[in-house]
């Protein structure tokens, strides 16, 4: 049988030291079951540099909001504040436990798809901005804010960018084309919404495309000088996320999956991925059609680089975009939420049971399911580390596939099958590297009654000692 590909993660020295203290993982799975969610938040320093980096470097006013819907914890939020970051936040629940941390309304910015009227009321009498997206949602903040006696600060969120030739769809926000005459009728004159301070326009895109975003900026901008002929000045604008963070090592690695995949498909070679899937790709009269429908786990323009690409778009009038929103005077904001986790965190789950299945694959059980380490995309591509207990013994390679705990036979871990040095046991642990941006929490639940993965916070000792389990706390 033809090698499987591989896919190297990039890794961080603390997943390693961890990784290397068997002792203390199984003394975590132990008290908190099984699987555990370990984060480490050292990392979040480079990763909101690498941001900041870039609008020192172009002279531009900014703000970074950490979009904390990637991840339910406290301590990646309090971290994010730590370094100077406003909250972006998507509910009620985000929305209020960021001021129980103390952290105040005028740093918190309220991006939720549905907002509630606790949510919009406690927002406005804090201060915080609102981002808002129809005119129902208008009508209802005005009402709000109207009893609350206060005005309510409001950013418009904006779709329907024009880039070559053809419309964006988002089922989000205001069309850009109708936005203009909106103000006009309801803000410039009338006084229907006169509780509604506005400071700035906002859009978050669907994808990962530098062009459709700085195509984005560059519309916005133009609507900002058609607003401040109406009188309402643009303080800022907001890019919102979806910035690409590179997860592998090897370009080599990720071309030739790539590769390998449509041998697999085209029945050229055995399968790679579990039954065959082509994770987007397909295989019909003969033909292959279709694409790889997974993040693009391997990419070279991750985080500051992917920003400067978007500020460094030429408009029509020559100009950067920079240099355009610098002339207008007008602060750029970003609301990066999964690749501000980059090496922040990772999934240990215990070995349950291995078998071979009908076809003859290995499957190895573990406890956990496919919730708790899911990609919003077609597969989580990232070679797992497998701690074996017992060193010992005879090495002999093994291609499996790693299953979880719910009744479906599509709860397979990884899709794809996976090549390990030696067939794990019973009691051996699996480590999901860089699960932290949204892999560990945005999909889990609790099937079978299954509890949620406890999520630990390795406060990691100063004196670079040996790890003690008293470094880990459960949030
Ligand atoms: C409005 C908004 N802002 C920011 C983000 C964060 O995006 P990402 O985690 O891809 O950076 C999202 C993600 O869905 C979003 O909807």
């Amino acid at each position: 049988m033809a090698h499987l590909p591989t896919l190297t993660p990039i890794t961080s020295a603390w997943m390693h030291e961890l990784m290397n203290a068997k002792g203390i993982l199984n003394q975590l799975l132990e008290k908190h079951g099984s699987p555990i969610n370990i984060h480490q938040t050292d990392a979040m320093d480079e990763n909101y540099e690498s941001y900041h980096r870039v609008f020192e470097e172009a002279g531009l006013k900014n703000r970074i909001f950490f979009a904390r819907k990637a991840n339910k914890t406290k301590a990646v939020v309090q971290k994010a504040h730590s370094l100077g970051m406003g909250i972006d936040t998507a509910s009620y629940q985000e929305y209020s436990q960021c001021l129980e941390m103390g952290i105040p309304g005028s740093d918190l910015i309220v991006t939720a798809a549905v907002k509630n009227k606790g949510l919009i009321d406690k927002a406005v009498r804090k201060g915080s901005l609102l981002v808002l997206d129809n005119e129902d949602e208008c009508i209802q903040v005005q009402e709000i804010a109207k009893e609350a006696g206060k005005n309510a600060n409001i950013a418009f969120r904006v779709s329907g960018f024009t880039v070559r030739d053809s419309k964006l769809y988002s089922r989000f926000g205001f069309d850009i084309e109708t936005l203009n005459t909106f103000v006009k009728d309801n803000f410039a004159e009338s006084t229907r919404f006169d509780q509604l301070s506005y400071k700035g326009l906002h859009f978050h895109l669907n994808g990962y495309s530098v062009e459709e975003r700085s195509i984005a900026l560059s519309q916005c901008l133009a609507l900002s000088e058609r607003l401040s002929q109406k009188g309402f000045k643009t303080e800022f604008i907001d890019i919102g996320g979806g910035i690409l963070m590179n997860y592998l090592k090897y370009e080599t690695e990720w071309d030739n999956f790539s590769l390998q995949l449509r041998r697999a498909i085209n029945n050229k070679i055995d399968p790679i991925t579990f039954e065959n899937q082509g994770l987007g790709l397909q295989v019909f009269g003969g033909a292959l059609q279709g694409e790889l429908k997974t993040y693009p786990f391997w990419n070279y323009l991750s985080k500051g680089d992917f920003l400067r690409k978007i500020l460094a778009y030429k408009t029509s009038s020559g100009d950067t975009l920079a240099e355009q929103t610098k002339s207008l005077g007008i602060e750029v904001r970003m609301e990066p939420g999964r690749s501000m986790l980059d090496q922040v965190g990772l999934t240990a789950a215990k070995v349950a049971f291995r078998k071979k299945d009908s076809r003859g694959d290995w499957l190895v059980g573990l406890e956990m399911n496919m919730t708790q380490m899911l990609s919003g995309s077609a597969d989580f591509m990232l070679d797992p580390f497998v701690i074996y207990q017992n060193e010992e013994g005879e090495e002999q390679s093994a291609e499996v596939y790693f299953t979880g705990a719910y009744c479906l036979e599509r709860d397979v871990l990884l899709k794809r099958k996976i090549a390990l040095r030696k067939l794990p046991e019973v009691g051996d642990v699996v480590i999901f590297v860089n699960t932290a941006g949204y892999m560990m929490h945005f999909f889990e639940s609790s099937a079978h009654l299954f509890p949620l993965a406890e999520n630990l916070i390795w406060n990691r000792s100063s004196n670079g000692g040996e790890i003690s389990i008293a470094e880990f706390y459960a949030e």
